[in-house]
């Protein structure tokens, strides 16, 4: 079952270029993707004006990430929302609207109940899930399946990675039919994206030096993470894996956000995880995002930038660099994710915590 792992949630990060590439598997034809499933939505999609990403937890932070890729590819605003917040606001929705719900399960009661919600007022409906046959799945007009397989740990790992996997490829369909992308720059980017499997294997290969800092850092209080653009929501989903499994306050902030409040908590040594952006992003969000380094390390933080191999401009400010492959920067969350799950892990464990089955929580939450 565990085929020689200490855990279910040890097997499942391992899993992990698995599960991106059983994600992409079929779906690309001549190096443009093509999701079968979609076939006879082409009119929809061609016509659906905005995008509305449903769901909770780790599945939402799939979303944000999502968010990023399908308006930058296909040029249709996207909103992000909590399914539980999502119905019980009156949201505006019509005909032209798609609804994208995320759910490993497929069973989580408040996304199924926001499906619902979103059908009866209108809306056109897709899912994103792990689970054949699931009810929300069932509901949808469409499904696009992420075959992370089985997860039994119950803080989600390598189905996060599938859903952002299928958010991307979704991204790169609809920008297919709406002529948004450019054939040639397409196929480009799905080179890139086959590319990712390979690249986690590699990060994976940190997991020793990560359980070592982590062993050091086990009686931390509190941990910060910070990132930006599609870093950003990646700091969200570590500071949740560290509360989830590890049972340690920690929060994720947008790194432009820094100054506008949580730069007050900064205090010497206090742990900051920074998501540092590509230095090669044409938007200059390296340069920013080191200042932001410098600020904290300034104020006696200490500094665990996740950052690109061969980023330099981290070295003199940073306490530990944990070291990423390089990828395009829309690509990069498959990777940066990585270390902090394992993070997050080994955190858990060296204070002798159950990772499978954190208290209070539940695989499935099938109650509103
Ligand atoms: C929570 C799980 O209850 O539900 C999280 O503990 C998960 O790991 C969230 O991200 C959403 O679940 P699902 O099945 O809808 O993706």
């Amino acid at each position: 079952e565990k085929g020689g792992w200490s855990s279910f949630m040890a097997k499942e990060i391992s899993e992990q270029p698995e599960a991106v590439a059983n994600t992409i598997r079929g779906r690309v034809v001549d190096e443009q993707v093509v999701l079968p499933e979609l076939e006879g939505l082409d009119e929809v999609l061609t016509d659906i004006d905005r995008i509305i990403i449903i769901a909770c937890g780790t599945a939402s932070y799939s979303g944000l990430v999502g968010k990023y890729a399908i308006e930058k590819w296909a040029r249709v605003p996207v909103e992000v929302e909590l399914s539980h917040e999502f119905r019980y606001r009156d949201p505006v929705l019509s005909e032209r609207t798609l609804v994208v719900s995320i759910s490993q399960s497929g069973e989580t009661m408040d996304t199924l109940m926001a499906v619902k919600y979103a059908i009866a007022n209108g809306a056109r409906t897709l899912s994103i899930c792990n689970t054949q046959g699931a009810t929300i799945a069932r509901e949808s007009d469409a499904v696009v399946y992420t075959h992370a397989g089985p997860e039994v740990a119950v803080a989600s790992t390598k189905a996060f990675v599938a859903q952002i996997t299928a958010l991307y490829l979704f991204g790169l369909h609809l920008a297919r039919l709406r002529g948004t992308v450019e054939q040639g720059r397409a196929a480009e980017l799905v080179a890139e994206l086959r590319a990712v499997p390979d690249k986690i294997a590699k990060v994976l290969e940190s997991a020793d030096e990560i359980d070592q800092l982590a062993r050091w850092m086990s009686d931390s209080r509190a941990v910060l993470f910070l990132g930006r653009h599609v870093g950003y929501p990646i700091a969200l989903e570590g500071a949740l894996k560290l509360k989830e499994l590890a049972y340690i306050h920690a929060e994720g902030f947008a790194a432009g956000e820094l100054k506008h409040g949580p730069i007050a908590l900064i205090e010497p040594g206090q742990p900051v995880f920074v998501v540092v952006p590509s230095p090669r992003d044409p938007g200059s969000l390296h340069s920013k995002v080191v200042s932001n380094i410098q600020e904290i390390r300034a104020r006696g933080a200490r500094v665990l930038a996740v950052a690109e191999e061969g980023d330099v401009a981290v070295l003199p400010f940073a306490d530990e660099v944990i070291r990423i492959p390089l990828a395009a920067p829309l690509f990069e969350p498959l990777l940066t994710v990585v270390p902090l799950q394992l993070f997050a892990m080994s955190l858990a464990t060296a204070k002798g915590l159950d990772v499978d089955q954190p208290r209070n929580l539940a695989k499935s939450v099938t109650v509103e």
